[in-house]
């Protein structure tokens, strides 16, 4: 059982702030352990891990006043981008609602939130992920001016925890290269709670790794991923699922600490169609890839018994996809992505991106 008694923060602050401003960015990630499915309050039925990305981020700063009075709910204004967003409060509201409770010190004061992303609004990237951690990063970032005595480990988790409750694969976002959220046996620090960095080393290679997002359809997706957890619940496969995932976070983590790279290829791709399986034979079914996504990963494997080099691919929630290849195979793999898959993008968009290391503080 977890406690998250842990994370409700203590007594009197030991500082008195009246006016205060933190800017945090924080990065998307890529899952390549697979989370879907889920229970109550946002806790996973298997374990996922993740490479931290580096480019696509959210840059938020939050303005903290004081009230004269405490706020029953949460005081709060958003600009998405400098324009005030009224359509992004509800999500935020609901967040604040389910985070309160650990951050007492909130309701005593005043929010202006000023949020904007690096990549795309429309294009099929969720922002979900970077802007909950990025949310989450600025009230720690509070918490620990009215409580200088936090440790690092301590103020990592919490963000983790509170990203969780805004969206799940957010957790993911505060720490990098490699990130799991979920308790697994083989570690034994993990937790459903927060997302945690992977203590063992992997090879150096997979921290030199690219991801190169191919932008093959930037619409709305049809079926939210909050919609897609929900038909887990009732799934034929889904106890199976859970398994099968945290089998392969073992199976993963062994190919990660040798350097298998045949081995890394056969678990990321194998995951990546085991979640869109999922969704194939839900009920409703439903189906996110489309047939430029298909052509793509037809592509690739066609690419790779022709020339053994290591690009493979993953996909999030969505008909996007991922391009995952080392640093050291750069030349021959992106001059086939610009000769043979940019045709397959939507206006031959993408997004370049790398592994990268987790959120920092801005000035
Ligand atoms: O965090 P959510 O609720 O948007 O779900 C994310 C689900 C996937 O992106 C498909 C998988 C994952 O682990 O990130």
């Amino acid at each position: 059982m977890q406690n998250d008694d842990q994370f409700i923060a203590s007594g009197e602050p030991k500082s008195s702030i009246e006016k205060a401003s933190f800017t945090w960015e924080a990065p998307s990630n890529i899952a390549l352990i697979k989370y879907w499915g889920k229970t109550e309050p946002q806790l996973p039925k298997n374990a996922s891990l993740s490479f931290t990305l580096s480019q696509s981020k959210t840059i938020t700063t939050v303005s903290f006043t004081k009230l004269e009075r405490p706020y029953e709910t949460v005081d709060f204004t958003l600009y998405f981008d400098q324009v005030k967003q009224e359509s992004f409060r509800p999500k935020i509201a609901t967040f604040f609602k389910r985070i309160a409770q650990y951050i007492p010190f909130i309701h005593e004061y005043s929010l202006v939130i000023h949020t904007k992303n690096t990549f795309p609004h429309s294009s099929g990237i969720a922002s979900s992920a970077s802007g909950m951690a990025a949310l989450a990063l600025c009230i720690m970032q509070l918490e620990k001016a009215l409580n200088p005595s936090l440790s690092e480990v301590y103020f990592n988790q919490k963000a983790s925890f509170l990203a969780r409750l805004g969206s799940g694969s957010a957790s993911r976002s505060i720490e990098g290269p490699l990130v799991l959220w979920g308790k697994h046996d083989r570690i034994p620090q993990s937790s459903d709670a927060y997302a945690i960095k992977i203590p063992n080393a992997i090879a150096p290679i997979f921290s030199t790794y690219k991801d190169r997002i191919l932008l093959v359809d930037k619409g709305e997706k049809q079926v939210s991923s909050t919609v897609g957890h929900e038909l887990m619940v009732d799934h034929p496969y889904a106890e199976a699922r859970f398994t099968q995932a945290n089998k392969n976070l073992s199976s993963l983590l062994d190919a990660m600490e040798t350097g298998n790279l045949a081995r890394f290829i056969h678990l990321v791709e194998l995951e990546a169609l085991s979640l869109h399986a999922m969704m194939m034979t839900s009920s409703p079914y439903f189906m996110l890839m489309k047939p430029n996504t298909l052509a793509i990963i037809h592509h690739i494997w066609q690419f790779r018994a022709n020339t053994n080099l290591h690009l493979c691919f993953t996909l999030d929630a969505g008909a996007n996809v991922h391009l995952l290849y080392p640093e050291n195979e750069t030349e021959q793999i992106d001059a086939f992505i610009n000769d043979k898959l940019l045709s397959f993008c939507q206006n031959k968009h993408y997004i370049c991106d790398n592994v990268g290391f987790g959120a920092r503080q801005l000035p």
